[in-house]
């Protein structure tokens, strides 16, 4: 028997909602796989802020830091759009990500098959599309300093800082690298080395990392031209390794490659002092909140992700991903994915379709 203590943050929005799959898909992994999940429940995001008045409790953060993995699936509302900065959901995510030092955020973009049809791009430039994001999560401008809104010579100025230090860029570079070693051998990193100073020494140190990996192909893309690429031909990609702010924006551009943000999952590691966080890229979607209109897919394919890269199990990963692709073959669609002739189903619906799928898939 496997032992795995897990932190669940269910979040705001539609997050409860594909918690509860998520779940359900956890207590069958127990039955099947012979595992026992602690599962620790707390409160982080919008409801937190209600509830104790910050966006990230102690207690949240502490707790995550004594368990194998964080599985958080999604915070925010409209609600708390106009709270101080610090005060916001967001600042609690990037609070988490800084404090269980969560530097690398694997961001895959995978098109399935049968969701090829989906994505608002021609299906033969799509076909057979396999790339993963690798966003740099604790640094550059999110974090930089100074920052700040001031008055100067009697106007407001707004300033961020996009700062990288050379051991911060080493160490998401060879994240990179050892990803692409298994898969198709080739990084792309994206700077503004044309422009930017910090792009430059970002592609000096990806340039000393890649001498260590001379199985690996290295290509460097200017953010904008990458932004262009990505749509006119993502197969070309392989692993995507940007900073943070630049692979915020691409993985969310990645996304729509696959059809609906709703089938994406995240992984955001550290260096193994602290747990991972695996969460679904989408957000907490206040507009269908409660409507059981949510694709749970991303949540369980974070569940997968969380197996592969915290408990090394490529069987549980492996046998989640073939139920997705099975489910999909069906023609069972939740509506961000519904097109004629599928059969439509609401999260409670497909989160049972794929749990079903899963133990009759998993060996
Ligand atoms: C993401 C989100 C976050 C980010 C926001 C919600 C702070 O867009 O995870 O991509 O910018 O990192
Ligand atoms: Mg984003």
């Amino acid at each position: 028997m496997i032992s795995k203590k897990i932190t669940l943050l269910s979040g705001d929005g539609i997050g409860p909602e594909v918690s509860v799959e998520a779940e359900k898909l956890l207590k069958l992994i127990e039955k099947e796989f012979n595992y026992k999940f602690e599962i620790i429940k707390k409160d982080f995001g919008g409801c937190a802020i209600d509830k104790h008045g910050v966006p990230l409790p102690e207690d949240t953060l502490e707790t995550c830091k004594k368990s194998d993995a964080v599985l958080l699936a999604a915070i925010g509302g409209p609600k708390y759009d106009n709270l101080p900065r610090e005060k916001r959901p967001e600042s609690g995510l990037l609070g988490l990500r800084a404090g269980l030092q969560a530097f690398a955020n694997l961001r895959p973009a995978v098109v399935f098959d049968s969701l090829v049809d989906s994505s608002t791009i021609k299906k033969e430039v799509l076909a057979g599309t396999d790339i993963m994001v690798i966003r740099e999560l604790t640094g550059g401008v999110y974090f930089g300093k100074p920052r700040g809104i001031e008055v100067r010579n009697g106007e407001r100025v707004g300033f961020n800082n996009m700062i990288y230090s050379e051991s911060e860029v080493v160490r998401i570079a060879k994240v990179a690298f050892e990803i692409a070693r298994k898969r198709n051998k080739k990084v792309t990193s994206i700077d503004k080395a044309n422009v930017l100073d910090v792009s430059q020494l970002w592609r000096d140190v990806v340039v000393e990392v890649s001498k260590s990996y001379s199985d690996v192909t290295l290509e460097h893309l200017y953010i904008d031209n990458a932004a262009m690429q990505l749509i006119k031909n993502p197969k070309q990609f392989d692993v995507i390794l940007a900073e943070n702010l630049f692979g915020d924006i691409l993985s969310d551009e990645a996304s729509m490659l696959t059809g609906s943000i709703g089938m994406l999952p995240s992984a955001s590691l550290g260096d193994g002092t602290y747990p991972a966080i695996y969460e679904p890229v989408h957000g907490s979607a206040p507009d269908i909140a409660g409507k059981n209109l949510a694709n749970p897919m991303a949540m369980m394919l974070s569940v997968a992700m969380m197996f592969k890269y915290s408990f090394n199990d490529e069987k549980v990963y492996d046998a989640i991903n073939i139920a997705v692709k099975n489910v999909l073959d069906k023609g069972l669609r939740t509506k961000d994915i519904y097109q004629d002739g599928k059969m439509l189903l609401g999260t409670k619906e497909m989160g049972e379709a794929l749990c079903k799928e899963f133990s009759v898939c998993k060996v």
